[in-house]
């Protein structure tokens, strides 16, 4: 299946916007790329991205709004980010604050972290649909994983065509960068992706920006690598045939003759569910106090080798 590449009319951005609604993803313009969205309220459609990208791990997503007020409502925003964005929101800029509790945001989109990336976009069109679709937008750019950044609908297409529900055509991006990150440590500004918002223009507004190197050693030093700091606190057992006892037993297809599954990932066998359903698991085993958990193999193989990529990061021995 070919998506269908819809013109920016008032009837299309109703059907896009249902189509992010009813779990489909939706690639549309921003002033910096193309953004392939999809809800980012529903962990299964959030999968389908990491699974139309062919994303070999579970980076963390940028969620999408119409404006700050919204924005409130899924983060903690300190001071010195309200000023950032009092700036230059809408825009080129990505802050990566602190996630409220009960926020809706599906944890495969933060690749399991407490804190999420939000942007709200100034391309007139993307308000439009993400006001018309009335949920947050996970969106990473819109391209094959390791290609180029699209620009235009064409580029879309050509990439990622037959992996996308709808590409709403808004021209060329006007910046065609991707956005600037920033990320706030001990309040301190950082800039984590220098991109679409010059780094001297931030800091007119709040001193100079910190960067991950020189700020936070202790910290990875771009933004990517900060989703491998995601681990549950239990450890984990990875392709565990058995469960020993005091073990959760995670599950992925039909459990061996004689174990029953606390949690399974996905009963049958589905890599997207089980995609959609990593983190939510794993921090719910946590909050049941789950000490170790025994996994059960998953096949390497599409989404497979991205839960793969993440579980044997979560686990990898522990810095203390
Ligand atoms: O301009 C853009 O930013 C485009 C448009 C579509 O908004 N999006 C984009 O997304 O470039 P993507 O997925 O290609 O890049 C997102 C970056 C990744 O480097 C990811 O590691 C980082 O944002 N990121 C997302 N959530 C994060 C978090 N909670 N903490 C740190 N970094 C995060
Ligand atoms: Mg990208």
């Amino acid at each position: 299946m070919t998506a269908e590449i819809l013109s920016d009319t008032p009837d299309n951005l109703r059907r896009a916007a249902e189509a992010l609604r009813t779990g489909g993803l939706v690639a549309f313009p921003t002033e910096t790329v193309y953004g392939l969205g999809a809800d980012a309220t529903d962990d299964r459609a959030v999968a389908r991205i990491f699974q139309a990208k062919n994303r070999p791990d579970f980076n963390p997503l940028i969620v999408h709004v119409p404006d700050a007020d919204i924005a409130a409502t899924l983060v903690d925003i300190p001071d010195a980010a309200q000023r950032i964005a009092d700036q230059f929101w809408p825009g080129g800029l990505t802050l990566v604050l602190p996630r409220k509790p009960g926020s809706p945001v599906s944890r495969l989109a933060t690749a399991g972290l407490d804190t999420i990336a939000i942007r709200v976009p100034a391309h007139d069109l993307a308000r439009r649909l993400l006001r018309e679709t009335g949920r947050p937008v996970a969106a990473p750019s819109a391209n094959p994983s390791g290609r180029l950044s699209p620009t235009t609908a064409a580029h879309v297409a050509a990439g990622l065509g037959d992996a996308v529900d709808v590409i709403v055509d808004g021209g060329p991006c006007p910046l065609g960068l991707e956005s600037t990150i920033l990320g706030f440590f001990d309040g301190r500004p950082v800039l984590l992706r220098p991109g679409a918002v010059a780094a001297e223009e931030i800091e007119a507004v709040c001193g100079s920006l910190a960067t991950p190197e020189t700020e936070t050693p202790t910290r990875p030093n771009a933004p990517g690598q900060l989703a491998s700091h995601y681990a549950p606190r239990a450890a984990l057992r990875l392709n565990a045939a058995d469960v020993d006892e005091g073990e959760a037993f995670l599950g992925f297809g039909p459990p061996p003759a004689g174990m029953a599954a606390t949690e399974t990932l996905s009963a049958g066998g589905d890599l997207v569910e089980a995609a959609a359903r990593l983190f939510a698991v794993l921090h719910e085993l946590d909050t049941h106090g789950w000490a170790r958990i025994a996994v059960a193999p998953i096949p390497e193989t599409g989404l497979g080798r991205a839960i793969n990529d993440r579980l044997r990061r979560a686990a990898a021995p522990r810095p203390d």
